[in-house]
């Protein structure tokens, strides 16, 4: 066999703006979707990778080229999908799962099936595979996605669990223009560094705690899991994995190179506030992320956006998945 060089597609652009011809066509194929996400998991998600075929082929094309090589920022957003006119007001917690009923909600359904297939964990909002994330005014000042008035620190979804997602999906159903969520690309962040640093990333010097609403549900809560990696992968499409209130340095120097980056995170990053008909899809293995304080009226109208999470291949979580076949179990996360 003889190797040839292929060329990289060029990275995809962060903004995907729908036309309204586009909408419309994204919202005929989702319509089809009869099944609710939270009650009927599996017939949703094979519902809604029917409807994936349906949608438009420039928007299929984009989602895929983001899949295969990413993008300049680690996050893509779809921009202009159809949010119901009949959306009721914006909950105080996410115990109702209002989302799930939503028109909207099945257009994100359809686009996430491009990427890979949805599945739920146990441990966050009791598995539901599409979760209301909304500012409760009890939890304003936590580390959790329903927090609002402090900043959601860096991290990468699940950075102490080998059955992590390989997908964030944020769908907007309300948004604030003062919430920022925040993303940084690997391959933008390497460029910060000096060769000796970017090889002691690459090397097993951070430990982690696990996340605190895994705990309850975890055999040894309060086990240190590691020494792990910052960096992994291509050295031209490098992978990381971090947390800022979770890990930390095995030794001094490790712990100060873990604040470089949290540091390098602060000053260069970017931001995106999310929009109503806005779904934004986060590399996770590509990109470390976060979100910016903001300040909620608690009047009906607040932010208010749809969550779910996308493994590319669900046949490696066979194992520890529930019954239902989408749920990953908390216990062994
Ligand atoms: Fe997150």
């Amino acid at each position: 066999m003889t190797a040839t060089t292929a060329t990289r597609p060029a990275l995809q652009q962060t903004l995907f703006e729908l036309t309204p011809d586009q909408a419309a066509q994204v919202r005929e194929a989702a319509s089809r979707i009869t099944a609710l996400p939270n009650e009927q998991a599996d017939e949703f998600c094979r519902q809604a990778l029917d409807a994936s075929f349906d949608l438009p082929v420039e928007l299929r094309k984009a989602v895929l080229n983001f899949s295969d090589v990413g993008s300049d920022t680690g996050i893509m957003v779809v921009r202009g999908l159809h949010v119901d006119e009949d959306l009721v007001d914006t909950p105080l917690s996410n115990s109702e799962g209002i989302g799930q009923r939503t028109e909207f909600v099945k257009e994100m359904g359809a686009i996430a099936h491009l990427l890979g297939t949805m599945v739920g964990y146990q441990a966050e909002n009791g598995g539901r595979l599409i979760q209301d994330m909304v500012p409760n005014p009890k939890l304003a000042m936590t580390q959790q996605s329903q927090s609002s008035k402090v900043e959601l620190e860096a991290h990468t979804e699940q950075c102490f669990s080998d059955l992590k997602p390989d997908y964030v999906i944020l769908g907007a159903l309300r948004g604030d223009p003062n919430a920022f969520t925040y993303c940084y690309a690997a391959h933008k962040f390497v460029e910060h560094f000096t060769e000796d640093e970017l090889r002691q990333l690459r090397e097993p010097r951070w430990m982690t705690q696990i996340d605190d609403s895994f705990k309850p549900y975890i055999p040894d809560p309060n086990a240190v899991r590691g020494p792990y990696p910052i960096l992994t992968g291509p050295e031209d499409d490098p992978y990381i994995l971090i947390d800022q209130d979770l890990m930390h340095g095995v030794t001094k120097d490790a712990q100060e190179l873990l604040d470089k980056v949290v540091q390098t995170y602060v000053a260069h990053r970017d931001g995106h506030a999310l929009q109503a008909g806005d779904m934004l899809m986060l590399d996770n293995p590509r990109a470390m992320h976060g979100r910016s304080q903001y300040t909620p009226r608690f009047d009906g109208k607040d932010r208010f956006i749809a969550r779910g999470f996308v493994v590319r291949d669900r046949r490696r979580l066979w194992p520890w998945l529930l019954d239902d076949r989408r749920t990953v179990a908390a216990q062994y996360s």
